[in-house]
């Protein structure tokens, strides 16, 4: 069958502007509610540089965000009632889902199909003993869902600041941000029940555009350093490979990750896996674990916390350019095959985006975020771009997978 040039042709998610984002849900909350809605609210998706599964060991992780926001518009109500509605909610739930209920019912996270991320945002506050008011709130988002670029944490996030506005609880300040950072982890972690480690949501309230942030979780809040982005300077960018293979951490493996971890650090006598990270003679200390499969998600980690600092130093460093950002490439490449054979979260996919943009040139690609499927990111020329995401499409279609989607940081 010839194949249609079009299917040849990158298919690239451009992200919405910030006026473009509003007035989609502006238009939703009107649409459903028959009203205006008196707050707009957004928060942008996440890409980790460096330092996946540490957070919850500990660590430390660089990350950015992207220019794909989650949109939301709300308005506070003189009752208990809750609705919500999202553009998005076909996507998981069955068409026109509008989710109702009671800001008193609000007590577990069963049966509430995509909506438990916002409700859980809710009840995360009121947990906290804010003073709680009805809302309705609409949602829109351009983050591409599922694809391992924090999408959930994005709509948790949107949705935390916009209670905020609506409950007036005046929480803008960064330490404010940090609260609600938390308020929406204890929203997933307590609500929807996924034991993950912060790095999204911290890096989505903490993280300006244009910007990276260093998250030290060593301690909670964690420690966060404001760090510029460094590429954009050299022409250099991110480009980020959305395999479109879709994955849920409610499985098992992500929780299975963790606990090994755990494990691993319990075994070595030390609190957390950072803990033995900043010991003398790490490596050979995770290379004692007895059990192979606890001591290889452990080796992943100590490692991968090198590599966060040494990234890190040499985006920051002084020395020459090409060879810099050469040193972060390896490092991120050694990063991917860390997180593919230590801690065994990669697919066929990521490592044909990893391979293939290998073979084309980029400087260095990993995949991010928890993996099981998801996006990888290559660190590439500007000028590069279009040819590496037409390669990366090329190797796909000749492996008959699904087709990538392409988007820039
Ligand atoms: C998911 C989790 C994060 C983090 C990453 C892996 O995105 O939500 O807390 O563990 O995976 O780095």
């Amino acid at each position: 069958m010839a194949q249609n040039p079009e299917d040849l042709a990158p298919l690239w998610r451009i992200p919405w502007t910030t006026e473009h984002g509003e007035a989609r849900a502006r238009e939703l909350f009107h649409h459903t509610f028959g009203a205006a809605p008196t707050t707009f609210q957004s928060a942008p998706g996440r890409v980790t540089l460096i330092g996946d599964h540490t957070d919850y060991a500990g660590g430390l992780c660089l990350t950015t965000v992207l220019d794909h926001q989650t949109f939301v518009a709300a308005r506070a109500r003189d009752d208990a009632r809750v609705r919500v509605v999202s553009a998005q909610g076909g996507l998981v739930e069955g068409p026109d889902h509008v989710w109702e209920g009671d800001l008193t019912a609000l007590t577990h996270a069963n049966g509430l199909g995509w909506a438990r991320h916002v409700v859980g945002v809710l009840w995360a506050l009121m947990e906290r003993g804010f003073a709680s008011r009805g809302m309705d709130i609409a949602i829109d988002s351009c983050v591409p869902i599922g694809a391992g670029l924090g999408s959930s944490a994005s709509l948790q996030c949107a949705v935390a600041l916009a209670v905020n506005d609506c409950w007036e609880l005046l929480l803008d300040s960064p330490e404010g941000r940090s609260e609600l950072a938390e308020a929406a982890i204890d929203a997933e972690t307590r609500f929807v029940q996924v034991p993950t480690g912060g790095l999204d949501h911290y890096s989505i309230m903490q993280c300006e555009r244009g910007q990276a942030v260093l998250l030290d979780f060593a301690t909670r809040p964690p420690v966060l350093t404001q760090l510029p982005l460094y590429f954009p300077e050299y022409g250099l960018c991110l480009l980020v490979i959305d395999t479109s293979e879709r994955r849920d951490l409610r499985d098992a493996h992500y929780a299975k990750r963790r606990a090994s971890c755990e494990a691993a650090a319990r075994q070595l006598g030390a609190p957390s896996l950072r803990d033995v990270f900043e010991s003398p003679q790490w490596l050979r200390r995770v290379n004692q674990l007895r059990d192979p499969v606890v001591r290889a998600r452990a080796r992943h980690v100590v490692t991968e916390l090198h590599r966060v600092r040494l990234i890190t130093d040499e985006l920051a460093g002084t020395g020459p350019a090409h060879e810099r950002f050469v040193n972060a490439g390896k490092a991120m490449y050694r990063s991917h095959a860390s997180l593919d054979v230590d801690f065994k979260v990669s697919t066929d996919a990521l490592n044909l985006a990893v391979d293939s943009a290998f073979r084309v040139g980029a400087l260095g690609a990993r995949l991010v975020g928890a993996g099981f499927g998801g996006s990888a990111i290559a660190l590439v020329r500007r000028t590069q771009v279009e040819t590496t995401a037409r390669l990366i499409n090329a190797a796909f279609a000749d492996r008959t997978l699904a087709r990538p989607a392409f988007l820039t940081v």
